[in-house]
């Protein structure tokens, strides 16, 4: 198999029976059709990702306007970079989502995609909205773009940008399934150590609003990483040859790579200049992170002796679980469509 079938737009001849759907190179009728799915984890997956419907607007910033100039510089400087680094990454994934949906011949699948594009883009409005508030317009433009004055992060959105790109230029079902790794990656590594950051401002009784915009993103983000860690299980299961010995080795190395840069990155970033954060605490939690995706997706860990959340990293599961809901997290937000409650725990 040299290359991978686009999805048709109109197919009346594509497969009805669920038996024949297939992620990759299936013959899809391509219509949306709730009532007959193959992969029965999606009906579930939709409606969390439903019920999860959230405007970011609804978060109150005042605390952190008055907030934002009273940081420290360390603390400002990586309030920035961070957040620089985040907006690029969920408009990456947003303008991405759909190009990865092109290949995808399952429509439950795409239908799930669809959604996530749609919260990918909620995610960027989401930082532009707290810039807004928070920022005079100057300060705004530095932050929005400020891989074109920081070299160390043009390398990094480089980096994770030519992942995607590869499979622009090259749509081989190997291929394909590096960039649905890389997806894993950016979704349950990158983000989620970025989103510390802002946990740790927040346990320090700093940028409250800002710490509970990334509480409803990271909500949306453990439905994300459920999605693609289900469509790699799926894969698996229907195109072994995906995952040779071989192959799984090249992605672990990536997943490491990706753990690699982060480290380098939140050492730059934050450093120890930020208190409550030091960079032996990020490299402990990223090296965690990046056993605990291997785990969920069947792969060895890539950091020995780092299986277990490091003890230093426990408060963040606080504010990043929002089971734990003993905090007024969901008191604060209307109730108009707060329609759920549970959520599936981090993966
Ligand atoms: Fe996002
Ligand atoms: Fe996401």
């Amino acid at each position: 198999m040299e290359h991978l079938k686009r999805k048709p737009l109109f197919n009346p001849e594509g497969d009805t029976d669920v038996r024949k759907r297939r992620m990759i190179n299936g013959n899809t009728t391509n219509l949306n059709d709730f009532n007959n799915m193959k992969y029965t984890w999606v009906s579930d997956w939709y409606r969390q990702a439903m019920n999860n419907f959230w405007v970011p607007e609804e978060i109150n910033l005042g605390t952190d306007v008055k907030d934002y100039p009273m940081l420290s510089p360390g603390e400002r400087r990586a309030y920035d970079k961070i957040l620089s680094f985040l907006v690029f990454l969920d408009s990456l994934q947003t303008a991405n989502l759909p190009a990865v949906g092109e290949y995808i011949t399952a429509n439950e699948i795409n239908l799930c995609l669809s959604i996530q594009t749609f919260q990918e883009a909620v995610h960027s409005q989401s930082y532009s909205y707290m810039l807004d508030t928070i920022c005079e317009p100057h300060t705004r433009n530095q932050v929005l773009y400020q891989w074109k004055d920081d070299e160390r992060l043009l390398l990094r959105n480089t980096f994770i940008g030519d992942l995607y790109n590869e499979f622009q230029k090259d749509k081989s079902p190997f291929t394909f399934a590096k960039t649905v790794v890389a997806n894993f990656i950016l979704e349950g590594i990158y983000f989620y150590s970025g989103f510390m950051f802002f946990y740790n401002l927040g346990r320090n009784h700093k940028m409250p609003g800002s710490a509970q915009e990334i509480r409803y993103i990271n909500r949306d983000e453990n439905t994300h990483l459920w999605l693609f860690c289900n469509m790699i299980l799926e894969l698996k299961k229907e195109e072994p040859e995906l995952f040779t010995q071989e192959r799984v080795n090249i992605y672990r190395e990536m997943i490491r790579e990706g753990c690699r840069q982060e480290i380098e990155w939140g050492h730059y970033a934050i450093g120890d200049q930020v208190p409550g954060l030091t960079k032996e605490m990020i490299t402990d939690y990223i090296q965690y992170l990046g056993n605990l995706r291997c785990s969920s997706i069947g792969f060895e860990p890539v950091y020995e002796g780092h299986e277990k959340e490091p003890e230093s990293m426990s408060w963040v599961s606080q504010y990043s679980n929002a089971n734990m809901i003993k905090t007024d997290f969901f008191e604060a937000r209307s109730t108009a469509y707060a329609k759920s409650s549970a959520l599936v725990d981090d993966l």
